[in-house]
């Protein structure tokens, strides 16, 4: 009911609302059973007010609302969409920077240390609540999607920005509706910063670009399609057949000579991109999803699954006026059935082509532009690449509580379902071997097993994973592609290719609560390929 308002192409899958509701169950009933008092089942969003640490002083406080909106992304008839709006009650109003002719929420800018509110408004017509994406922040403030608000409720966050600087963002979190409210518009970048950051001596300013790229299908009357209902079609993850970067078909950044930061995420659905440059000079790498790394490295391309994030050094001094360049993503064989390449399939829907439905036309994996540069004017602003960008404390692995024995979470398919450790998403489950002891180091390995039979036969998908709450950092990954992770910096997602399996590093300190752990691929996310991690205090554990 909720696609029919804002997508063009008809679903066929009934709306979770619509599941509670014949199941006779209200939206707020799930969190029947909460095991902390703050979780009252029962809460509106006017309790959950009060419920908040009273005398809490924000820096910046703002307001944040969902909805309906329209965006002209091509000429004729606007867009249809879901948005973020927001509005400052208190602090800098620069703290909120609007993405020009774009769908996507505004960027919102602090510093570590500050405190921030935001008063979340929900006014789509569906129920929904706000992630931190890699925010350090209490469980009562992450978004977990037992939060949700219905239409025309607030949620009321107050957290203070502990991360270190860095590229963060934020999305929507229901259960089984991520996806949909995602592809819809909904999403943003949150851009902390520190002194450590500002002391480094990279390019700010006009030179420090953030760039989004999602990919997108739109039906003739240049409303967004989403998925068909096919069942395969959840089972790979959503492909557009257009690359937008910032809501933007066909982008061109115009630069000067001169040296840029660009921050780029990949806030596509299940997409997977293999960055690098048209003339392929190697990309200069300065950052993750956790921030700056200690020092550049070089890589002849960089894989960015869902949600990851990768900040680049680009230095156009060496490009005469006049020249245009791209980055672009480069074919690779996704394991896929009929992979990209076997198939033989490149992708049509390209950067000047024609738009077309249908979501395969650009499979994953196909290589593609994803936007032009053009070189446009002189700039005698010379910049050398800091050799030293920052300090990252490295955790040592013999520090942890598990180094020989590591939690392991296996990634299959079972039963036409992609699962982790054979299990799907219940709100308020957790495992035994989900629950951590707060303050603890523990290493944790993803295996993508691959495999499983689907209904065409073999099912192998890169699996983007992702923990909430915390920056981990990567201990070593059995791969494949052996080029292009940047595993040296702090990561909340980490992509896995078929076959490939990965130790992570992960601390588990200052908040105690419930957490989740998830494939970042959006449909799988929403099919249930994510779990609750449980962080148990030494009050609280048995
Ligand atoms: Cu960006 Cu649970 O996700
Ligand atoms: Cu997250
Ligand atoms: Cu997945």
């Amino acid at each position: 009911m909720n696609n029919n308002k804002l997508f063009g192409q008809n679903s066929d899958v009934i709306s979770r609302r619509q599941f509670l509701q014949s199941a006779g169950v209200g939206s707020l009933g799930i969190m029947a059973g909460a095991f902390l008092p703050l979780l009252n089942p029962a809460a509106k969003a006017s309790d959950q007010n009060k419920l908040v640490e009273t005398g809490f002083l924000p820096d910046l406080d703002i307001e944040l609302k969902a909805t309906p909106g329209e965006v002209p992304i091509f000429p004729g008839k606007p867009t249809s969409v879901w948005q973020y709006k927001a509005k400052v009650h208190k602090g800098d109003s620069n703290r909120l920077i609007e993405l020009p002719r774009s769908y996507l929420g505004p960027i919102i800018k602090a510093n570590q240390g500050e405190k921030i509110r935001i008063r979340f408004k929900n006014q789509i017509p569906d129920e929904s609540i706000v992630h931190w994406h890699g925010l350090h922040v209490p469980a009562i403030m992450d978004g977990h999607p037992r939060y949700v608000v219905p239409q025309g409720q607030t949620y009321l966050y107050e957290f203070e920005v502990k991360n270190r600087a860095g590229t963060y963002w934020y999305h929507p979190h229901p259960h089984g509706r991520t996806g949909p409210q995602v592809y819809g518009g909904l999403a943003g970048l949150f851009i902390v910063s520190d002194d450590e950051e500002k002391a480094a001596g990279l390019p700010s300013g006009e030179y420090d670009i953030p760039l989004v790229i999602q990919d997108r299908s739109f039906d003739i009357d240049n409303q967004l399609v989403y998925l068909s209902g096919h069942m395969m079609e959840r089972m790979n993850g959503f492909l557009g057949d257009l690359i937008l970067v910032n809501g933007n078909p066909d982008f061109i950044l115009p630069v000067a000579t001169r040296a840029y930061r660009l921050r780029i995420l990949n806030g596509s659905n299940s997409r997977i991109y293999k960055l690098g440059w048209k003339d392929g000079s190697p990309l200069t790498v300065i950052g993750t999803d956790g921030g700056l790394l200690e020092k550049p490295v070089y890589r002849r391309y960089v894989m960015l699954g869902p949600a990851e994030r990768v900040e680049l050094w680009a230095d156009f001094s060496r490009y005469p006026v006049g020249t245009e360049t791209a980055l672009v993503s480069l074919p690779v064989d996704t394991g896929m059935m009929g992979g990209a390449r076997s198939g033989g399939r490149m992708g049509r829907g390209m950067m000047g082509g024609g738009r077309m439905s249908g979501n395969q036309s650009l499979p994953n994996g196909a290589g593609f532009p994803i936007f032009r540069v053009h070189v446009n004017h002189k700039d005698k602003t010379t910049l050398s690449l800091p050799e030293r960008l920052s300090t990252i404390e490295r955790y040592r692995a013999t520090d942890s509580v598990n180094l020989r024995y590591p939690r392991t979470f296996g990634l299959s398919m079972r039963h036409m379902t992609w699962t982790i450790n054979g299990r799907t998403f219940r709100m308020e489950e957790v495992a035994t071997d989900e629950k951590v002891r707060m303050d603890s180091l523990e290493v944790w390995e993803f295996i993508n097993e691959g495999g499983g039979m689907g209904m065409m036969g073999m099912m192998n998908m890169p699996h983007p994973i992702h923990l909430h709450g915390k920056q981990f950092q990567v201990l070593e990954r059995h791969s494949v592609m052996h080029e292009g992770y940047i595993d040296v910096g702090w990561k909340d997602t980490v992509l896995l290719m078929p076959g490939e399996r990965i130790k992570i590093l992960v601390h588990f300190g200052d908040y105690p609560g419930l957490f989740l752990y998830h494939c970042h691929n959006l449909e799988h996310e929403d099919m249930g390929m994510m779990r609750n991690y449980l962080i148990e205090s030494a009050v609280t554990s048995t």
